[in-house]
């Protein structure tokens, strides 16, 4: 799990889209009341947080009602652990999204905030109000809450085939590996996610891309999660947002500036832009090519960082052959997989101006899946006709009679 293997970066302030009224968010001395351009299709962010809880779609729970829903929060309902706390599988009636017989009605997904104090309460705050507001297919949606005395919880729909992070990382028979077609599927579904947040309509930095917040559904589409770090873009003509800079070691990008590290939290100094989201899929789409995690303290040393170990390679159709992950041998072209190593290059340019928009990642990564995997899939087919016919030949030759002795 995410929370296991990667240290959390977490800023301790969110000046925008917390939801917090400025009596408790005034910790740059900005006034959070004029936040969102009104030519935003994304309705304008309330200000406090009744006003949130208010104003979204979301439905309120019953904490009896969640806690019948996921059996008592078993630990065999057990979906995931992260840094939030866990989540539960349950399920409701899906019209009066009261608790239902499990197996029955709609499955749902329950995470329970298990931290104390005003970090937990101000993240779940910003999960609902930037998840209750943006509405996408590759964003995973939010049913909705439960506010009750010192609970909180969030309620989601179920995404049933997990995270991206347990098909790339877990060892075990429920976790095939996937397919190399099924993880450019993956890996353009998350693009227009992050895409989609950077458009004009939402104006969001994402900020936590990782491969365990990108959740699939049956059919392997996939929906970015987690949106407790989530921030306002720079609005009105500034290139940036001010920030410190937050999200998980590893996966967020490079800044200049001061570093704090003090007990397990890292502190940055930076300026945040999208460009840093589109650092952090660089990342993901590696972990994707080679089937390893963006830190691995249990590899040799000099391969523990991925993207110091894999950077030499990627830049030529031979070398990247050399680290491309074992399990999809013989799935892609040697031209697919530079292509989609180059496109992970781009993101992970150390300067942010180099790097590519997400939707250009996008346009590159639609391309990728109309030439590659038709291509690999013909290479399949004909590798399989190949050792079809040999089999025929080899099955066909065998009770076939001597040939007659001809004089
Ligand atoms: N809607 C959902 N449907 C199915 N499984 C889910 C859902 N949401 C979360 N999970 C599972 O629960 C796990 C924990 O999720 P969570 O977002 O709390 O933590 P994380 O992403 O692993 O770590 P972090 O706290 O650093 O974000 C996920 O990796 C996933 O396997
Ligand atoms: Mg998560």
């Amino acid at each position: 799990m995410g929370s296991c293997c990667s240290v959390r970066i977490r800023a301790d302030h969110s000046p925008r889209r917390d939801g917090l009224s400025s009596r408790y968010v005034s910790f740059d001395g900005r006034d959070t009341s004029s936040r969102r351009s009104s030519s935003s299709s994304v309705p304008l962010t309330p200000r406090n947080e009744g006003e949130i809880l208010e104003s979204t779609n979301l439905k309120t729970f019953g904490f009896n009602d969640l806690r019948i829903a996921t059996r008592n929060f078993r630990p065999d309902s057990v979906l995931g652990e992260g840094g939030f706390g866990c989540v539960f599988k349950g399920w409701i009636d899906e019209n009066t999204f009261k608790a239902a017989k499990p197996g029955t009605g709609t499955v749902i997904a329950v995470k329970r905030l298990n931290q104390e104090g005003f970090q937990g309460h101000k993240e779940w705050l910003t999960e609902i109000n930037y998840l209750g507001q943006l509405y996408h297919p590759n964003l995973v949606k939010l049913i909705g809450y439960c506010l009750e005395d010192e609970h909180r919880l969030l309620v989601y729909e179920f995404m049933p085939r997990g995270s991206l992070e347990n098909h790339l990382f877990r060892r075990t028979s429920y976790f095939q590996p996937l397919s190399w077609k099924l993880r450019m599927k993956v890996a353009l579904g998350a693009a227009k996610g992050l895409a989609y947040l950077h458009s004009p309509n939402a104006k969001v930095i994402y900020r936590d891309f990782k491969s365990s917040n990108i959740l699939l559904d049956s059919n392997y589409n996939a929906k970015l999660s987690d949106f407790r770090l989530a921030k306002d873009g720079p609005m009105d003509g500034k290139s940036h947002v001010s920030t410190r800079v937050m999200g998980t070691y590893g996966y967020a990008a490079p800044v200049h500036g001061h570093r704090d590290f003090s007990y397990h939290q890292i502190h940055f100094s930076g300026h945040l832009t999208a460009r840093s989201d589109v650092y952090s899929f660089g990342v993901v789409l590696l972990e994707m090519l080679t089937g390893r995690r963006v830190l691995d303290k249990n590899r040799p040393h000099g391969e523990q960082n991925l993207i110091e170990w894999a950077r030499p390679y990627l830049a030529s159709k031979r070398r990247v052959l050399r680290v491309m992950d074992a399990r999809i041998e013989g799935q892609y072209s040697p031209s697919g997989a530079l292509k989609a190593a180059t496109i992970a290059v781009k993101c992970l340019a150390v300067e942010p101006k180099y790097r590519p928009t997400m939707n250009e990642v996008v346009k590159a990564l639609e391309q990728l899946q109309d030439t590659d995997i038709v291509k690999a899939e013909e290479a399949q087919k004909h590798r399989r006709t190949c050792a079809e016919d040999s089999s025929r030949k080899a099955t066909s030759s065998y009770p076939r009679p001597a040939s007659p002795i001809v004089a």
